[in-house]
């Protein structure tokens, strides 16, 4: 079985990864791989974190996705050898004021509801395990299972088993003979053709492919680094409200520590100073010490964000899936969505997804009919 799959971003990635490992040949197009949105993230393994309200069937996805990172990175990290900056330390969530830690006292019902495993505890127990904590914070959700990687690395190291299926080039149309896909078109012309395509494409839209909801969510991130006296300033993830306004902060092993991030849908693709200057604010509010930081990066990209905020994972046609619009989980769901689009372009039944988790992903979920193509 022949397979392209369209879009080099991390769910590209490990759809690519499952479909090796499952005996397909695969080609992966995509003329700047890993530089879109996978490029800007944190990288937080947070299914319990990520709780929002009136998003439930979203929760046992995250939970199945987590459940699946300690085993997915450990092959991946024996196929390449490369270290992927798991960090296992767990997350605290914290809250700056006493509005903020009523959210997160109600969002904890939500989170133990979905099965994960929380602890109220109070500013100074929390200070105790991260100590450049500001002394202003009330209290925490202490979340053990929330861990984080390095998009960066996680997604350099899938990548360094594509060189030889790795075309960098753009794809301009989608081919289809009758109502089946049959290749893609490139931008310099030539046509490939395959048994089965897919479509991981984040928020780009392509001549011929289904059109689905999928929306810009442009976030901000900065990458800052601590003055040696100061590392580690942080061995943990700390997320947190400020103001009712949430921020996070990701430590790696090596330094490093992503703050992030702005949610704009303004359409603007340049970095907003505005939510700059806010990230650094409500920033320092749960970590001071993060203005003694060098900022070594700024970072800008749109998320692909879909109606209700969960991917569009499923069959468009016979010869196409598509696996897009994880919004703000590509990192988190990288796991389950590359498996699960491998399994769907093999015709392998995913029996290990939690009941219901299919049809809530289904790309035909906001029509009646098939999604529309666009040719
Ligand atoms: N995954 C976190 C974010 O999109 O900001």
């Amino acid at each position: 079985m022949h397979v392209i799959v369209v879009g080099a971003g991390i769910i590209g990635l490990a759809t690519a990864w499952h479909l090796r490992r499952l005996g397909a040949v695969v080609t992966i197009i995509d003329p700047a791989p890993a530089q879109g949105a996978s490029h800007a993230a944190a990288g937080m393994i947070a299914p319990a974190a990520e709780v929002v309200w009136g998003q439930t069937p979203l929760y046992p996805l995250m939970r199945s996705s987590g459940e699946l990172y300690p085993g997915f990175t450990a092959e991946v990290a024996s196929a390449t050898g490369a270290e992927l900056g798991l960090n296992s330390t767990g997350t605290l969530v914290c809250a700056g004021d006493r509005a903020d830690l009523q959210t997160l006292r109600e969002l904890r019902g939500a989170q133990s509801a979905a099965g994960f495993t929380t602890e109220l505890i109070s500013g100074s127990k929390a200070r105790a395990v991260e100590p450049s904590l500001a002394p202003s914070i009330i209290g925490a959700v202490d979340i053990p299972d929330d861990w984080s990687v390095d998009p960066r690395r996680l997604s350099a190291a899938l990548l360094s088993m594509t060189t030889e299926t790795l075309v960098r080039e753009t794809v301009t149309e989608v081919v289809r003979r009758g109502d089946t896909t049959i290749g893609v078109r490139l931008a310099d012309g030539r046509s490939l053709e395959a048994d089965q395509v897919v479509l991981s494409t984040g928020s780009a839209s392509i001549t011929g492919a289904p059109v689905l909801p999928v929306r810009q969510v442009w976030g901000d991130v900065l990458r800052l680094r601590a003055q040696a006296e100061h590392t580690p300033l942080l061995t943990r993830t700390i997320r947190g409200l400020v103001n009712g306004r949430a921020v996070y902060l990701v430590p790696r092993p090596d330094g490093e520590i992503v703050l992030g991030a702005s949610s704009r849908e303004d359409g603007r693709a340049a970095t907003s100073a505005g939510a700059v200057h806010r990230l650094l604010q409500d920033g320092q509010r749960l970590v001071p010490g993060i203005l003694d930081c060098d900022i070594t990066e700024v970072t800008t990209r749109a998320r692909p964000g879909s109606p209700d905020d969960l991917p569009f994972i499923g069959r468009a046609d016979d010869g196409c899936v598509v696996s897009t619009g994880y919004f703000r989980h590509g990192i988190l769901l990288a796991p389950l969505g590359g498996r699960l689009g491998a399994e769907l372009a093999l015709g392998i039944s995913p029996d290990w997804l939690p009941d219901g988790a299919l049809d809530s992903v289904s790309p035909h979920r906001f029509s009646e009919a098939a999604p529309v193509s666009n040719a």
